[in-house]
Order: C-alpha cells, then structure tokens, then sequence
C-alpha cells in the first residue's frame, strides 16, 4: 500500500495513545483500511469520480454523459461526490439512492459554491477582506456554513485565495487582494468559519482552498490564460495563503485551470505531492477544478483523456470534477500498469478520512433535516451578520469638505444611478444559490431614514436581465434620462450618486481591458458635476477601477463594492453616520490600467529615482504611483500616530509600538498596520511587507499603545533554494494608516 510519511503523521500517530478524539482518528483510518480492502478497482475510482448534478450551472454542459447513465453509476457506487445538488429533498433522494443500493454504501459528499452566503449573501469576499475583521470574516463564512448545511451540502468550494495584482482579472472579487499576509489571516479565518470547531456537527461544512496555485497571475487578467511567475513569487507570494490554509486545517483544495510556468497545476506533482502533501503534511484531498483533468489536453500535455487520467492521477489530483476522465480510464490506466493502485489508495484514503470527519458514515443524512431548512434561511441572524459584515466592508476614499456624514434631517437630497434602486447587481457574483432581487438597494436603505429625497434613474446602465451565464449588455449610447438627471441635481442640495459596475461584471470568466465606469456613468457624473459639486459618490464594484478624474474632482466617495443581502441598509447606515467606515483597501487602485500588474510590495529597481534625463523606471504618460495605495482607507475619526518604539534586545523578539491618538471627537476604528523591509538580501525583498495589522476602537480624543512583535516568521522569507530563511543585518519597519504612510524605524539583527 501507498503511504507518505510525513513527520506529522508520525507525531500524530504517537498522539493516538493518549487522546479519546485521536482515538476516534485512528479508527477512521482502521475503518478505511478495512474499507478499502474490500473495494474492487472501480469502486475506489468512483470514489475519485465527481459528477455535476443535472444541469450545467458553472461550466460546459457535461459532455458524452447524460443523466441515466449518472444514475447507473451512482447506483453502483462509482460516484464519490456530486456538485450542484442542493435542497434536502434532493440531497436525501441521491444519497438514499448510494447507500441502499450501492455495494458498499459508501456515502456522498456534496459540494457547492457557497462563496459569499447560500441564501443569505454577505459581502463580496474582496469587500469583506476590506474589513480586515477577522473575528467578522470567521462568523460570515460560519453563517454560510449554517444555511449551506441546512440545505444537505456539506462541502464548500471556499474560500478562493488566490493572491492577484491584477484588476483586469475579474475573479479578484473572490479572493481577499493582493498581499500574502493579509490572504493567509483571511484564509485561515474562512476555514474556522466553515469547518468550526468540530467538522461532524450537522452546522459546519468542509472548505476548499482554491485554486492551487497561481491562478490569480493569469497573463493579461485573462481568464483560464498562461501563468508564468519565479519560484520568489510562488514561493513567498502565491504559496503562503496556502501553506496557512493547511496549517488551519482545512480538509480539501481545489487545483486550478492555468499552466504554471509550463506545466499545468492539474498535471504537477510537484505542486500536488512535493510541496503540498508532503512538504506541508495535507492529509484531506485534492479536486480539480471543473474539467481541469481532461483539460489537460487541449493544453498540449496530454494526448488524449486516458493519458490525462493518467497524469492526473500521478500528479496527486484526487477526486475528478465533471472530466469523467477517471471514471473512463483510470482503471484501465492502472490495469495496464501506467499508474500504480497505491496511488488510486492513497486518493481514496483520502476522501473516505473527510467522509469520516464529516460524520458521514455515521448518518449519510446528517445534513438532511427539513426543519433546519425551512429554519435557517434567510435566518434573522443570519441577515443580522451579513448587514454587521456590510458595514464594515466599505471604504472611504474621500471626503473633502465633510459632505459625509450626512445630517439625520438633511433636505434637498437627489439620489442618481441606475445601480441606486438595483436590488439585484448588490448581490454580487458568485451566487448561485440567491434569490434574484433580494437585495436591499440603496433608495430602500435610505428610506429607512427619510423620504425626503428624490432618486432619478439618469440613463439606463446595465441590463435587467443580466445572468452568472452571460456578459452583461451596457449601453454606451441612449443618454435618455441624462437631462432629467442633471435637472434635479441642478436644484439638490446634496447629490449621492451610486454608480460602478454590475454584478456580474465580475467573477470568473470576467475578464476587463478597461477598468473604468461602464457605460455612460462618466459622463452622467461629469454632467452633473457642471450643475452641483456637492457629490457623494457610492461606488459598486467587484474589482479595483480606475476613477482618476472623480478622485480628482468628486469630493466624496465611499467604496461600497457588492454587499449583498443587506446591501442598502449598510451604506444608508453609513451615509447618516450611525457607522462609522473603517475598512481599507485590500487591493491597490492604479490610475491607468496600463499600470497593472501594480501592488505595493514590489521590489525596488535599479532605477528607482527620478533623473534629470528620461532614464529611470517611470512612464512618459501617467505617474508611477497608484490612485490609492493598498490598506488606505479614511473614517470619520481623525487618527494621529506618535511614539514609535522599537525594542531589538531579543532579536527573537523584536517589539515594535506606537501610540494612536482619536483627535477628532468621533468614535472611530482604526486599522494600524506594520510593515517590513529587508533592505539587502540573498534575493532581494520588496520594499515593504505588510507583518502585522490591529483593528482597535477609540473614542474621540482618546488614545491607545499599540504594540507588535515581530519574530523570524515576520523577518524571513523563501530563499532560492526555497528555504525558509532569515538573514542577518538591517531591517527597516513601519508602522501607519495605509502602505504609504506611517512611522519608521530600523534595528540589526545579527
Ligand atoms: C469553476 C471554478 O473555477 C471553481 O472555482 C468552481 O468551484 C467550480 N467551477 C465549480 O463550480
């Protein structure tokens, strides 16, 4: 049989001896043992077999197979999981249908992409990393987890962290930006929210890590496209979201669609087996992304789908989605001795241990309760947390004048924008399982408060009927509406005009050239702008974009992004200032997309200051700088940073404070950050690191220390031998508001 040591295991297995919970681990792995011996060839294979449920929700309708022949293999136990089955009626009808009359009984796991909420929808997880709440990030996904469960899934294709510095791409509104720290918190606290504290209650669900690995460097931000990144960046960029996501234990790990410098993910065993099973010990197993295996052809590295069953197999993908790859060829595969049945084992193992862990042998419908169905959706509490995670959210990036808050009885108010009364674009993308429609809009959140206002549409953006399927349609030339607009604004005294992209403008397969307003959004504000300056911008969007002329000239605008659910109530709460904002931004906004791939832990160039003559790195047409760095974000509150203090008497050790002063007399929070640099290294280091961050609350006119310790976790990095290592000299360290502003210091270590 075929089994990795890893030093893990042999600690775990030494911990069996004394824990009751070990224990019930180590009956698992004797349950799968005898399990497995009793398994013929294609019953393990079936258990590598994913099949979609019977229509084509997020992929290319499922080729040379059709529903009865699903049925006849779910009967005979070659299916191990489904996805896109969901209801408990159909959930208990399938799993009834494996385990009365499959051989074994072996029970299903059902998998769906519960993204940002099943039901009930939280902010677009980019949105959410804007928080940089862990402990609000941790309970939105446990939410998740408790209406996904109470449908019959159990297993949640998330959190997606893949690191991108690339806002052409449009999956960026999936993952948590472009910093590797902030990824791996954000990572780890999905995981504790959807697997919680113990895997087998009916309430929590398996997560899935995605997608190994580099998917967010696809060239152009076009989607499905070529990566091609150093081991640097994979090792200390792409990877650590990663390594951290095994470290919280989290059960599976989707693979991805790209080609990473020439091999594709799906085919690499040594991403799949070197680095993440064995280097970082994984023991739950490996999907592939929809059809990635048999993709493995069209990218010129297989030639056809037995061989690419094949690599599949030997490069540690463990379970197919929807190729039929497997189900097709890989047991001819190992019958003629092109892969060993150890490695067929090893995959099974596998995904028996998360069936185990998931309580599933125990009661295949544990998650099959119609009275928590009916009970848990759209759940109070649930829409409580989604409305908490909403406010937290959103950033604002300007607010010249104060024009924010506005007052409780504040007339004269214009609302413009066609996405102002939109209460489906707010869901975001990624959401299969809502409800069309279900948002609260901004004119509704904002008649929570008053109805002394007057919403006009001004021309018409987006199409009604834009679907997850298709590209949403915008009009760039029928301006009707345009003049009805301008003439309210002309008489308002404050004009909130909600403007940005549709929902669906991002997520997969939405890749942009152009990251400006769609439409004739520009246009509108700029017309409006010529009548009345008092603008508060309410900006929707699923990626960075770039807004240089309304960051110049707007003098307030508040990045809302997609809020789902609670969407209008949130930023009405915001706008009336019974919030206060506190979020900062997790991805950089360039000025011109000909900037991108742009992020501010970049290395430094040779070139790096200006010269008298043209011979620096800069462009001839558009500033180096970003439009607002990564982390910014402002409050209502006015926060000071004094007092830097850095400590280096352990080097081990290293404390690092400052002292944040509310100057201004409203309660705000803050998000401190830490940044580090390693100014000379055996590879050289980006000019900062973000190490650190603490979200506190302060009263006006209050103050707090707030302190960092900084280890060699912090201080060191991934060498070129891919050592963990940490160099000894200078390092330099600052403490501030956002990426570019702080307070600076630096100690020698030796
Ligand atoms: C393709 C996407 O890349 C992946 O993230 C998703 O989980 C699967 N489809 C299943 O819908």
């Amino acid at each position: 049989m075929y089994t990795i040591i890893t030093p893990k295991k042999i600690l775990v297995s030494l911990l069996f001896v004394c824990s009751p919970l070990l224990k019930a681990q180590d009956s698992f792995e004797q349950q799968i043992n005898t399990l497995l011996a009793k398994m013929t060839l294609e019953e393990k294979v079936g258990q590598m077999n994913q099949y979609n449920g019977f229509y084509d929700a997020t992929g290319p309708a499922p080729q040379g197979g059709n529903a009865a022949q699903k049925y006849e293999h779910l009967k005979k136990g070659w299916v191990g999981s489904m996805l896109n089955v969901r209801g408990v009626e159909e959930v208990r009808k399938i799993q009834e249908l494996v385990v009365k009359e499959s051989r074994l009984g072996i029970p299903m796991i059902f998998g769906f992409d519960v993204i940002h909420g099943y039901k009930t929808q939280s902010p677009i997880p980019l949105a959410e990393a804007a928080s940089w709440d862990l402990e609000a990030i941790q309970k939105s996904a446990s939410i998740a987890a408790n209406e996904a469960s109470a449908v019959g899934l159990n297993w949640a294709f998330a959190p997606m962290i893949d690191i991108s510095r690339d806002a052409r791409w449009g999956r960026v509104m999936e993952g948590a930006g472009e910093d590797p720290y902030l990824g791996a918190k954000v990572a780890e606290a999905r995981i504790n929210g959807f697997q919680g504290d113990d895997l087998s209650a009916p309430n929590t669900i398996a997560a899935c890590a995605k997608h190994f690995v580099a998917y967010g460097f696809s060239e152009a931000g076009r989607e499905y496209n070529t990566t091609d990144i150093g081991t640097n960046t994979l090792f200390n960029i792409a990877l650590p979201p990663f390594e951290a996501a095994v470290a919280a234990d989290v059960k599976t790990v989707m693979n991805g669609f790209n080609v990473l410098n020439g091999i594709p993910v799906t085919g690499s065993s040594y991403l799949q087996r070197d680095i993440l099973k064995d280097k970082w010990g994984f023991e739950g197993y490996v999907i592939s992304d929809w059809s990635s295996i048999g993709e493995l052809v069209p990218h010129g590295h297989a030639e056809n789908l037995k061989q690419a069953a094949e690599f599949g197999a030997k490069a540690g993908s463990d379970m197919d989605m929807e190729s039929k790859a497997y189900i097709t060829h890989l047991a001819e595969n190992v019958r003629e001795g092109k892969v060993d049945e150890g490695l067929v084992d090893d995959a099974v193992r596998r995904i028996l241990r998360v069936k185990f862990e998931l309580g599933l042998f125990e009661d295949p419908y544990l998650y099959c309760n119609e009275e928590r169905e009916k009970e848990r959706l759209f759940h109070e509490d649930h829409m409580q947390g989604a409305l908490e995670m909403a406010k937290k959210s959103m950033v604002l990036l300007k607010n010249d004048g104060n024009l924010l808050p506005l007052k409780k009885d504040q007339k004269g108010i214009v609302v413009i924008g066609d996405l102002a009364d939109d209460k489906n674009s707010p869901l975001g993308s990624w959401r299969l399982a809502s409800d069309d429609n279900t948002a609260v809009s901004v004119v509704e959140g904002l008649q929570t408060y008053t109805n002394a206002f007057k919403f006009v549409q001004g021309p018409k953006v987006f199409d009604d009927d834009a679907s997850f399927l298709q590209h949403v349609i915008i009009n760039t030339t029928d301006s009707s509406g345009m003049e009805e607009a301008v003439a309210a604004a002309k008489m308002a005294e404050v004009v909130i005009m909600v403007v940005g992209e549709h929902g669906f403008m991002s997520g997969e397969a939405r890749s942009r050239t152009k990251i400006d307003l769609p439409g004739l959004q520009h246009d509108l504000l700029k017309a409006v702008y010529a009548v009345n300056k008092n603008i508060i911008m309410v900006l929707m969007n699923g990626r960075p974009l770039t807004i240089n002329w309304e960051a110049e000239y707007i003098p307030t605008i508040l990045e809302a992004w997609q809020l789902g659910s609670q969407s209008g109530n949130a930023v009405a709460q915001v706008l009336f200032g019974d919030y206060n904002p506190s979020g900062k931004l997790p991805m950089t906004f360039p000025r011109s997309v000909g900037q991108v791939p742009i992020y501010y832990n970049h290395f430094s160039t040779g070139r790096a200051e200006k010269e008298p003559n043209v011979f620096w790195s800069h462009y001839a047409d558009e500033e180096n700088s970003p439009l607002y760095p990564f982390g910014f974000g402002l409050s209502y509150s006015k926060f000071r940073y004094s007092d830097f203090n850095l400590d280096s008497s352990d080097a081990t050790q290293i404390k690092v404070s400052v002292k944040v002063t509310n100057s201004s007399t409203v309660e705000g929070e803050e998000v401190v950050q830490l940044y580090v640099n390693d100014p000379y290294a055996s590879i050289v280091r980006p000019v900062k690191e973000l190490k650190g961050f603490k979200k506190i609350s302060l009263e006006g006119g209050a103050s707090q220390t707030v302190s960092f310790t900084l280890t060699d976790r912090e201080l060191g990095f991934y060498n070129s031998k891919h050592e963990w290592v940490v160099e000894p000299g200078k390092f330099n360290v600052m403490v501030g508001t956002n990426s570019q502003e702080g307070l600076s210091g630096s100690f020698e270590r030796q």
